[in-house]
């Protein structure tokens, strides 16, 4: 495990502007609309980023924004490293280990999600209130730096309460109803069989995707507060039909209108 590369492009990142971080916001498949909410003050290309993997997946624009909101200065990576593209783990974590060096003590992570509880349905928000790791690998794997993170971080509150408890309050001051539950995060890319669908359920997830959980963990070990927020694009349970790409990110993207409205009022009350 190295952490050479991202105290790199954090010193860039600094040269650049982007520094003193409060909060760092890693945007899913879809989600990037949420930036319509934000004034942008600062915008860096990833591939203007020197060490930086450049996303291949669709819904990912693939920059970093800096923008102050209220007095907390956050940064939000639109376009996340998939393990599924090729990515080693060290750059599925990179944009959590570069917010950290960054100043980032909080840690948001969005995803579009399939929802297997049966009181969800499509176009939900959901707080992830703990996961369930099905990655192959482990972004912790190898040589461990004592003075970074600890060798056996502890999991527990992985998610923090605090912070879920202060997400559902701003939305329930709109109206809007958030589900909390369980997201189990495996490699992909191809969606879940039938017996897969219901083998999650039935190991205690509430929802499944592709992503945050080796990014959650990297967070964890460097002691960072954690917010996640899956968006419910489609049902892995009842009468599921194939659904394509396309139709997660247009389920995102309706969704992700009411999450930055949410968010806002989130990062004031913290
Ligand atoms: N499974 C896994 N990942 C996903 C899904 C799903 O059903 N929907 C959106 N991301």
């Amino acid at each position: 495990m190295s952490f050479q590369k991202a105290f790199e492009i954090a010193e860039f990142l600094k040269s650049k502007g982007v520094k003193d971080l409060s909060i760092s916001v890693v945007l899913g498949t879809g989600i990037s609309k949420i930036m319509e909410h934000f004034t942008p003050k600062i915008e860096i290309p990833y591939s203007e980023i020197s060490g930086f993997p450049v996303s291949t997946v669709k819904g990912h624009t693939g920059r970093i924004i800096f923008s102050h909101t209220g007095d907390k200065k956050v940064a939000f990576f639109c376009g996340r490293f998939h393990y599924y593209e090729g990515y080693s783990m060290e750059d599925v974590v990179l944009p959590v280990r570069v917010s950290k060096f960054l100043g980032a003590e909080v840690l948001v992570l969005t995803n579009a999600a399939g929802g297997l509880n049966p009181s969800f349905k499509p176009g939900d928000i959901m707080v992830i209130t703990d996961h369930i790791n099905l990655f192959p690998e482990n972004p912790l794997r190898g040589k461990n730096d004592e003075n970074i993170g600890p060798r056996f971080p502890s999991m527990i509150n992985a998610y923090d309460p605090l912070l879920r408890k202060v997400f559902i309050d701003s939305a329930s001051e709109d109206g809007i109803n958030i589900k909390e539950g369980i997201y189990a995060g495996w490699q992909g890319p191809n969606l879940e069989t039938k017996a897969e669908y219901r083998f999650l359920r039935i190991i205690g997830a509430d929802a499944v995707g592709m992503s945050t959980v080796p990014e959650a963990i990297a967070g964890k070990h460097l002691n960072m507060k954690i917010l996640g927020i899956s968006i419910i694009t489609n049902m892995g349970i009842g009468e599921i039909t194939p659904h394509s790409h396309e139709d997660v990110i247009r389920v995102a993207e309706k969704s992700s209108e009411l999450l930055g409205k949410i968010l806002i009022k989130w990062i004031k009350k913290l």
